[in-house]
């Protein structure tokens, strides 16, 4: 007999847990969420938070608070090649969108900044404002195993406090308990690829740094130490917390021996070497080792049980993908459970989370443990990698400071191999253009638009179906200036339309109340509610004035018509048919 009765359960309160209850209650479904610990992210763990998880924040009423709590944009991008934090300097990049011309880029493509908020503030505020707008959360308290049927998911939970397991009912379960998920392997999704590829140690500590940062401010320093982790090239990341005295060093260890012993001596030894800097004083907060891993599911679901999050991809920390990934899974399920619940969708069309997400999985996991291989030019750049002597390597790095012919070019290398570093730090295409297909997006039978540059690197604005509605400003009633993405999201669709295309606006509140579905609509124009006085939005949109974009709650494009149809009202109507599964 089921003690507890829930529309959806979400296993985990990390960032796929907690972005998942917030969604879902920002929607108002009935959302429960349990999670094995008393507490939620006790150590900083993933931070770099991307403009397209900064939209989806924003479309869900937190983007201010986030930014009042993170590190800005503007205080992360010094990435620093270093000796140690107080030695010799290789090299710098500018990285995540501050080098001069791609801050045009970033600032162009979205409303938002990127910023740096370690898991540990996250969490908090996501959970919070779940709570805050219904959701319930029950700490200590442990997924076991789960049952389906027709009408739902019997899920047996254990009450790690009172040591006593009960059941809960839920008509649908979200499985976002993270890279050892039981929910994923309760109900058989199939991953690909390694676990354990390599292996890290994460020490956080307190220590005053801001004499060492101070001109050349940045979340990471990467410090190259030849020697130091005994024959190896001793490369180790230092990573700024909370600026510029809270910090975390991330420090490899072979996996294939035993882990390492992570007293408070080792954790200090590792500090005061990668610091440089022996007068100023550390308190080592934290050391927990953790594995690198390459590996990604190729189905999301099973009958109503969905993955999101490290569940069902797991990647190194490189390109900062990691909880950004997570949260977007989240937004991508949540509205199609909140609709299927409502019965406003056939539950077709939760069968698209799958189809959307997964090639995203993939593409992050593979991107980010190429960027792990990509330092290896950096390496090469400074000769670390034809010998495994120390010395030797030191006397390599310190060749590139010869007048020589060959000095010359090892300093042309080195340039080379850190600006390539822009597929790690300065990936804007893979952070912001993730292109849909599913039938969740009805085809306009155009061909993609060919990328004008590399399509990893930049992010490009389409309205092509299945894209990311562009970001365009626009002014808004007593000329405040609002964003196409803040018309669009909010739970519901939008049409967005111009002067000629009152055909679409009629259709939307037509085909909205047949179907039972909230469907707005924004008219843009001299005149209208809202005008494109920059002209930025005629030139993104892909459609003449009178023609239609028809937005998706999380603000892809779902329908494009390049211009007025005979009858817009059909039009309409066969595609939200087609995108909620009741054609
Ligand atoms: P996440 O692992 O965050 O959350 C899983 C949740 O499920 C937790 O709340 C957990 O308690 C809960 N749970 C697990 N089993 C359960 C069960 N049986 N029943 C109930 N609840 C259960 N990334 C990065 O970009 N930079 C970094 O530096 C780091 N560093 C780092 C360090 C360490 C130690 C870890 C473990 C991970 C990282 N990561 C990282 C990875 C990053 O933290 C990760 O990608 C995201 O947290 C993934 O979010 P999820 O919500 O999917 O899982």
């Amino acid at each position: 007999m089921a003690q507890l009765e829930t529309d959806v359960l979400v296993v985990g309160s990390g960032p796929a847990g907690s972005a998942a209850a917030l969604a879902l209650a920002t929607y108002g479904v009935d959302t429960t969420v349990i999670t094995k610990h008393g507490r939620l992210a006790d150590t900083p763990r993933a931070h770099i938070t991307n403009q397209r998880t900064m939209e989806v924040l924003r479309d869900l009423g937190v983007e201010e608070e986030v930014a009042a709590e993170a590190t800005p944009q503007h205080l992360m991008g010094n990435l620093v090649y270093c000796t140690s934090i107080a030695g010799e300097e290789l090299g710098r990049l500018h990285a995540w969108g501050t080098r001069p011309d791609r801050m045009a880029d970033y600032s162009a493509a979205s409303p938002t900044r990127m910023c740096d908020m370690p898991q540990d503030l996250m969490e908090p505020l996501l959970v919070h404002t779940a709570q805050s707008r219904g959701a319930r959360i029950r700490f200590d308290t442990e997924f076991v195993s789960l049952e389906q049927d027709d009408d739902g998911v019997t899920v047996h939970v254990r009450d790690r406090l009172r040591g006593d397991e009960y059941d809960v009912r839920a008509r649908y379960v979200v499985g976002a308990d993270g890279g050892r998920s039981q929910v994923a392997e309760a109900v058989g999704l199939p991953l690909r690829g390694q676990m354990g590829v390599g292996g890290s140690i994460n020490i956080v500590f307190e220590a005053d740094l801001s004499h060492l940062v101070a001109d050349r401010p940045s979340v990471l320093y990467w410090v190259l130490q030849p020697g130091a982790d005994v024959g190896g090239i001793g490369a180790g990341l230092v990573r700024m917390v909370r600026p510029w005295h809270r910090w975390l060093i991330v420090w490899g260890y072979d996996i294939d021996g035993p882990p390492p012993d992570l007293t408070e001596e080792y954790a200090l030894g590792i500090v005061r070497r990668l610091v440089g800097d022996d007068s100023v004083p550390v308190t080592i907060s934290s050391s927990s080792a953790w594995t690198v891993n390459h590996l990604a599911a190729e189905r999301y679901s099973a009958g109503r049980v969905f993955c999101a999050g490290d569940a069902v991809h797991r990647h190194p920390p490189s390109n900062g993908l990691g909880s950004n990934t997570s949260i977007q899974d989240a937004y991508n399920l949540a509205w199609k459970l909140a609709m299927v619940l409502r019965r406003q969708a056939g539950p077709g069309l939760l069968e698209t989370y799958t189809a959307e997400r997964a090639p995203v999985g993939r593409q992050v996991v593979d991107r980010a443990n190429q960027s792990i291989a990509d330092t290896a030019r950096i390496f090469d750049a400074l000769g670390l990698l034809d010998t495994s002597d120390p010395g030797l390597m030191v006397e390599h790095m310190a060749a590139r400071k010869q007048a020589t012919p060959e000095a010359e070019k090892q300093r042309a290398a080195l340039r080379e191999a850190i600006a390539f570093k822009d597929y790690e730090f300065n990936c804007h295409g893979v952070e912001m253009d993730q292109r849909y297909a599913s039938t969740a997006v009805v085809p306009d039978g155009t061909p993609p638009e060919e990328p004008l540059r590399d399509p990893e690197l930049y992010s490009h604005a389409s309205s092509r179906p299945g894209a990311k509605l562009p970001h365009a400003w626009l002014t808004g009633p007593r000329r405040r200036q609002v964003s196409t993405l803040d018309l669009g999201g909010q739970g519901r669709f939008t049409v967005f339309t111009g002067i000629g295309g009152e055909a679409w606006v009629r259709a939307a509140a037509a085909v909205g109340e047949r179907l039972g579905v909230e469907v707005a609509a924004v008219v843009v124009g001299p005149g209208q509610e809202y005008d494109d006085l920059y002209g930025d939005w005629a030139r993104v949109r892909g459609t003449d004035d009178g023609g239609v974009l028809l937005a998706r709650p999380d603000n892809h494009v779902a329908f494009r018509s390049a211009g007025p149809v005979p009858d817009a009202e059909a039009a309409l109507e066969a595609a939200l048919r087609t995108v909620l599964d009741r054609a």
